[in-house]
């Protein structure tokens, strides 16, 4: 009998760029997702299709090695990961259909190979614990596809509960279920559609930054140094790109806990002002927005939204933008206008529904 299950993409409410820094980070699910149905075949092979993709793959199971460049090496690195565990792996075919857009910065990537090792494991019965999955699918995007990504979009994808934001502690992997319910506004998501140029380069580059700064410090990783001890580690670092990294990760792991303070206290409008002070920093310190990106802040702010800043890896994807739900249409309406004034593409717009992660569908 085949088994089929879905994992969600996630926005991320804030906290970017710290999971790598050992810090925090507060995402959630999103209603749009990824279903993987599979099933055991008797060949000894794999195959693997999308609904989303013309091109099936099939190779056999104990033939394939990292790095191919196919989309389809996101399944096959699940695969992969569960194989250097000592899983004996059946030949398998494996469906997958998504929902997610690629390449917004909304996770496409965690929902399928999260959508891919949920399914395999109920259907091989190989009962992974919580951490089990994780290591898989972080592994499967680390070293089988080769992207260099910190591990909170498998996190989010894997363990977030309807209605909540997930708070993570990146270092410790202990996760809080924190409510958050948007009342009368709305958290409006703006895929701008920009490319994300040169994207893995720069993200990698702001990777190797942080660890040289930590080092400098002689701090494990960023996330040990506090608000307390910003000007001081600053005044020591030699390089300004280093004191700027620095600036933006230690500044935004204390919002993120301000943040979750907010969201504990019921106290939703207060988010707006983090939100915007993330995006200023992103902008000014780490660097990682674009003209789209500070485009949409800036046309959502203008008329009126209570915060807006880029969410993702950076270079393109999307902005969130808290508005009143009765403004919706008008704030939408101002990037859109914003966004032709300047001949960019048409951006696509969604309101985020805080959603469940990985789960089981009926076969
Ligand atoms: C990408 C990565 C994550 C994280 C974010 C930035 O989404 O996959 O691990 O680093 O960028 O916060």
């Amino acid at each position: 009998m085949p088994v089929r299950w879905r994992a969600p993409g996630r926005v991320n409410l804030i906290g970017e760029h710290t999971d790598y820094n050992d810090g925090f980070v507060l995402p959630f699910a999103i209603e749009q997702g990824t279903t993987a149905t599979v099933d055991t075949r008797t060949d000894g092979r794999v195959a693997v299709a999308s609904t989303q993709r013309p091109e099936p793959v099939e190779v056999a199971v104990d033939t394939f090695r990292p790095g191919t460049g196919s989309w389809a090496d996101y399944a096959l690195g699940v695969l992969w990961a569960l194989r250097r565990r000592g899983v004996d792996l059946p030949g398998l075919t494996i469906s997958i259909d998504s929902d997610v857009p690629v390449g917004s910065g909304l996770s496409s990537s965690a929902a399928l190979v999260c959508s891919v090792a949920t399914a395999v494991d109920a259907l091989l019965g190989l009962e992974l614990s919580a951490d089990d999955l994780l290591a898989v699918t972080r592994s499967a995007e680390n070293d089988f596809v080769g992207a260099p990504t910190g591990g909170m979009d498998q996190l989010a994808s894997l363990r977030s509960e309807a209605g909540h934001a997930l708070f993570c502690d990146m270092r410790t992997l202990a996760t809080e279920q924190v409510p958050f319910d948007l009342g009368d506004l709305t958290l409006l998501v703006i895929d701008t559609r920009a490319e994300h140029r040169h994207a893995d380069g720069e993200y990698r580059r702001r990777r190797e930054g942080c660890e040289r700064a930590a080092r400098q410090l002689g701090v494990p990783a960023l996330r040990d140094i506090d608000a307390a001890g910003l000007q001081s580690a600053l005044a020591r670092l030699d390089d300004d790109e280093l004191r700027r990294f620095t600036r933006h990760i230690v500044t935004e792991n204390e919002r993120v806990l301000q943040t979750v303070a907010a969201l504990r206290a019921g106290e939703l409008a207060e988010l707006g002002p983090l939100l915007t002070a993330s995006h200023v920093s992103m902008r000014d310190d780490f660097r990682i927005t674009g003209p789209e990106l500070d485009c949409a802040v800036d046309a959502l702010l203008g008329v009126g939204a209570l915060g807006a800043r880029m969410t993702g890896g950076g270079f393109g994807g999307c902005v969130i933008g808290l508005v009143e739900t009765r403004t919706a249409d008008t704030a939408l309406a101002a990037v859109q206008t914003a966004f032709a004034d300047r001949a960019f593409g048409s951006p696509q717009a969604f309101a985020a529904v805080p959603s469940g992660g990985a789960h089981r569908l009926a076969s």
